[in-house]
């Protein structure tokens, strides 16, 4: 059997994770599953933990569930180390949502300046991570899950020793889910060609039984009411004809690009009145562990839905199953470009649809994208790549280019003003700097 280790396995999540390990049991052998937290995760690891104990009994299925702080042993003879973990937790993403917006920007946890500082957290401890694996289990797979996802993909391919690692997110499998609702059909009829990076992802196309129904999708979301989206994202309905110029399918968080005064007026109004999104889920994730508590529970709690991390099980637990089965099937991951996107470095990230193999995501050809977003797509790139070394040497010009280049930063003086702000407010996070 499979020996399954998730790093921040104290997250709300968690539940999630183990309800798709115990739905493909069958064709997924996992025998254990080691989730490791840090100490000031241990609480919340041991109440996530018990529950996770409670649902594969009362599930019925074989799979011992271990909880420990400590890293290396659990990493030892892994077969599969997923990674969720969340530097400074919480309350290091108000602050990355907080402070831009106080001088008038929007914070975006993952690809605005808030992801930018969650990168400066979270990429020095991952490249431990895949330091560790390359020591205790050299031929695992890392399946990564923590934000900036894309980011965190393209540094540990390009700064680690490891290369077997995948990055996913749960929008694409959300999109296809979308389309599904919106057409009335069973999600396994729908496939949509995905190119880009992570959480910069377009629809090229969109196909129910193998028929293209890009035009009638993007016909239905003119509706705003039928906008696709997400929990964590205020959607706002786009303009019919700018959907129509622009032909293909966006992702939800487009909305940050390309209605930028748009979402930045909304979220001023939530966070007056204390409603940040990482408000929001700190008061959720209070209500969650409360019921995870609950010695009868023994499912994934229906509230766990409000979370923007919808079907993230699903995302995960196939994407492994496949590639242990060496199924060939498709899914969109963030892997090695390897020309797949032409003008996206050869050596970088991208999230593109793929062939699922026991050797990894074999990226399927795309060529060029559509020129009206070729700019766009770059520029998050250029972010990316400038933001990963600025997170591993340390430099201060770096990450005020990073920062600069940000597509949702105004200028330079703003960008050092939020840039000083948060490094102040993140110093116990960061001590490459
Ligand atoms: C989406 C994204 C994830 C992100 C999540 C945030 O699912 O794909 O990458 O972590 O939303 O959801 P939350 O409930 O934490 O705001
Ligand atoms: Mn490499
Ligand atoms: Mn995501």
């Amino acid at each position: 059997g499979l020996k399954i280790v998730t790093i921040g396995g104290g997250s709300s999540y968690t539940p999630e994770l183990i309800e798709g390990f115990i739905k493909y049991h069958e064709e997924l052998p996992v025998k254990e599953i080691w989730l490791v937290d840090i100490e000031e995760g241990k609480e919340k690891l041991e109440i996530v933990g018990e529950l996770a104990r409670r649902m594969v009994a009362k599930a019925g299925v074989s799979i011992d569930i271990f909880l420990t702080l400590d890293r290396r042993k659990a990493l030892s003879g892994a077969d599969f180390v997923t990674t969720q973990l969340r530097v400074g937790q919480l309350a290091a993403r108000a602050l990355d949502e907080k402070i831009p917006l106080k001088h008038g920007v929007i914070g975006q946890e993952t690809n605005g300046p808030g992801g930018l500082f969650k990168a400066f957290r979270t990429i020095p401890v991952m490249l431990e991570i895949a330091k560790e694996m390359e020591e205790l289990c050299p031929d695992a797979w890392l399946i990564n899950f923590t934000n900036p996802a894309g980011m965190v993909t393209e540094a540990v391919l390009r700064y680690s020793g490891i290369s077997k690692v995948v990055g996913l997110c749960n929008v694409p499998i959300g999109m296809e889910r979308g389309v599904a609702d919106l057409l009335n059909v069973d999600p396994a009829r729908v496939r949509i060609d995905f190119a880009g990076l992570n959480h910069m992802v377009y629809g090229i196309d969109v196909f129910v039984d193998g028929k293209s129904v890009k035009s009638e999708i993007i016909e239905l979301i003119t509706d705003p009411d039928k906008a696709i989206t997400m929990k964590n994202i205020h959607a706002m309905g786009w303009e019919p004809s700018f959907l129509r110029g622009l032909n293909l399918f966006p992702c939800p968080y487009h909305n940050y690009y390309y209605k930028t005064g748009d979402v930045l007026a909304q979220e001023l109004k939530d966070a007056e009145k204390g409603e940040t999104r990482a408000e929001v889920v700190q008061k959720l994730e209070a209500g969650l562990f409360e019921l995870y508590k609950d010695p009868e529970l023994a499912i994934k709690p229906p509230q766990l839905e409000k979370r923007g991390g919808a079907y993230y099980s699903d995302a995960a637990v196939r994407l492994i199953r496949s590639m242990y089965m060496d199924k060939c099937d498709i899914q969109a991951v963030n892997t090695v470009n390897h020309g797949a996107i032409t003008g996206i470095p050869y050596e970088s990230a991208v999230e593109v649809s793929c062939i699922i193999t026991k050797d990894g995501p074999k990226p399927i050809t795309v060529g060029e994208l559509p020129i009206a977003v070729q700019g766009l797509v770059m520029q998050i790139k250029s972010f990316e790549r400038v933001a990963i070394e600025a997170a591993i040497s340390g430099d201060y010009e770096k990450a005020l280019l990073a920062m600069t280049i940000n597509p949702l930063v105004p200028s330079d003086r703003v960008a050092k003003l939020i840039l000083d702000e948060m490094l102040e407010a993140h110093r116990a996070y960061l001590p490459q700097f």
